[in-house]
């Protein structure tokens, strides 16, 4: 009884469960190698099924998502799908920017209509035709219900308030549900029009960065700003919320004609201080509300504002709020797994499934991995017994490690099977990795992976571990020396939290607390700057050449560039 579930807009990809398991999820963009690529997911769904040899006839449930006016639109012409995604990624610099962009804001606000509706089923089912999929039942989920679904069919909470925040999606940004006996119910919608996620990618657009892809660089960008008092934020003013949901008196536009004006006359740094400040005031406030209303202390959450891990610490730290939960992968790339939750739910009345890790992808055997290294002339590789101690060995003696290892991660955050991995204590490594490998902005921290065990020993209230890169932490100031590499300006910082989920990874953190006492490292994504994650062991090959790296851990081989 599989489900498949496909999402075709930004970040596409597919997911396919069956009953309380996560048999594959992936994202279109580890295939065709264009960020956060947008379309019909074809590469994504012939990966879940190749993969888990499946048959096209075996699967009858298909969930898809978003039947909105503006998504139905770029269904209907492709080709506004591509012009606005190369816009957004400052490929393309059209004319009449400011009119389009007042157009944009005004169209996705429509929500989903009778006509939209059958226009999108009709897509996907030609679509999925052309595949070889035959007498299934299609089934169209909400936007925000299938972000929720995300998060409510994975947190393991029996009860629980379920939020979701984003830019836009069939007419709302966001929604409070209960998730109670297995059953979702919706408490209220937010606008699209009182989006705090668009808000957030407006400031994002006006620093000069890619809305949809730098608002953890414009958050990062915040902590260098001095504390600026809530009277002196005219951008605290343009929300508020009220009961369990968000409002405004601005349209979308408007909005960004203040925020530019606002833009224009302030510091980068203190304009980011203010737009962050802004998004953590109302939805801290807004996740308080709904505690309250709800009396359900356990809040699991999703949607693009669930990436701002600042927000996210805040609302942690909450005293009303028992555990928390954030879906791992939190933006519309999420989607494919959210609606198919969705429907395993409704169809084959699941309520839970087991949610451990994030390693949902693709993985390749001994001999591919050594039928690629043979093809490349200018690697020397050897197999060796303990790849694990040899990279680890290797990052103690402040040397850069690319780490490929079993199935592919899914969602944005590399979680030590296709990672770099560096020193969490050199002071240096920080500058080198930007150099050589990912060319970030030079105010965007690197991440820590741990031993869960270790976590109280170097980072404040920590709690239950996190597993997935989800939620910020203070380091504890006697122990910023060992994670130097890994905390932002403030000290704070992402860690990814290891107990049992990974056991080749944690064989690697344990082999470094015995040569430095703590275990833990910097893991950035494997991937060179701009690029999306490697998946194939090719992939990986090229990224190490292409940015000069001297040391790969692929399966059992360690592999040394010869020059
Ligand atoms: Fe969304």
């Amino acid at each position: 009884m599989y489900v498949l579930g496909i999402w075709d807009g930004h970040d596409a990809g597919a997911a396919i469960v069956r009953g309380n398991k996560v048999l594959m999820a992936v994202n279109e963009e580890r295939f065709t190698k264009n960020k956060l690529e947008v379309g019909f997911p074809v590469e994504s769904i012939k990966c879940c099924l190749s993969y888990l040899k499946i048959n096209p006839n075996e699967i009858k449930h298909i969930a898809v998502n978003t039947s909105d006016v503006a998504k139905t639109l770029t269904r209907l012409l492709p080709r506004v799908k591509k012009y606005y995604y190369l816009f957004r990624r400052r490929k393309l610099k059209p004319s009449f920017v400011n009119a389009r962009r007042e157009f944009k804001y005004k169209i996705t606000e429509f929500p989903p209509n009778f006509l939209s509706n059958a226009i999108t089923k009709s897509y996907f089912k030609k679509e999925l035709e052309r595949l070889g999929f035959k007498d299934f039942e299609l089934y169209l989920v909400d936007h925000h219900m299938a972000h929720a679904a995300a998060a409510a069919f994975t947190c393991g909470f029996d009860k629980a308030v379920i939020l979701t925040l984003d830019g836009v999606g069939d007419g709302l940004s966001g929604s409070v549900n209960l998730f109670k006996d297995g059953k979702i119910k919706r408490l209220s919608g937010i606008s699209a029009k009182a989006s705090l996620g668009i808000f957030f990618e407006q400031a994002t657009n006006l620093m000069g960065m890619r809305e949809l892809e730098d608002e953890g660089k414009l958050m990062a960008l915040s902590d260098y700003s001095y504390k600026i008092p809530d009277e002196k934020n005219p951008l605290l003013k343009l929300f508020w919320v009220d009961g369990l949901t968000v409002r405004t008196k601005y349209s979308t536009w408007k909005r960004y004609r203040i925020l530019q004006d606002l833009a224009w006359r302030t510091p980068h740094e203190d304009f980011a201080f203010m737009v962050q400040k802004t998004l953590e005031k109302h939805t801290l406030q807004l996740f308080q509300n709904a505690v309250k209303a709800t009396k359900a202390r356990n809040v699991a959450w999703a949607g693009g504002v669930a990436s701002n891990i600042k927000c996210n610490m805040l609302i942690r730290k909450y005293s009303g709020l028992k555990e928390w939960y954030v879906f791992p992968h939190m933006g519309d790339g999420g989607l494919a797994l959210g609606s198919a939750l969705y429907v395993n739910n409704i169809v084959f009345k699941v309520k839970r499934v087991e949610f451990k890790d994030a390693y949902l992808g693709p993985d390749y055997s001994d001999q591919e991995i050594r039928n690629a290294l043979k093809s490349h002339k200018e690697l020397k590789f050897t197999k060796v017994k303990d790849i694990a101690s040899r990279a680890a060995d290797a990052v103690c003696d402040n040397e850069v490690v690319m780490w490929f290892q079993g199935r592919l991660e899914f969602g944005p955050r590399a979680l030590g099977n296709r990672s770099i991995l560096a020193s969490a204590s050199s002071k240096d490594v920080k500058d080198k990795l930007n150099v050589q490998l990912k060319r970030r902005d030079w105010f965007q921290p690197f991440c820590p992976s741990l031993l869960a065990e270790d976590a109280d020993r170097l980072f404040e209230n920590v709690g239950r571990p996190d597993h997935f890169m989800t939620m910020g932490y203070m380091a504890k100031p006697e122990m910023l020396l060992q994670v130097i590499a890994v905390v932002n300006v403030d000290n704070s910082a992402r860690p990814q939290m290891i107990t049992d989920e990974n056991p080749l990874y944690r064989r690697l953190l344990e082999r470094v607390k015995e040569r430095t006492g703590y275990g833990i490292i910097l893991n950035t994504s494997f991937n060179i700057h701009g690029d999306p994650i490697v998946n194939t062991p090719e992939d990986a090959i090229k990224a190490m050449n292409k940015g000069g790296a001297k040391f790969l851990a692929i399966g059992d081989y360690w592999v040394e560039a010869k020059q």
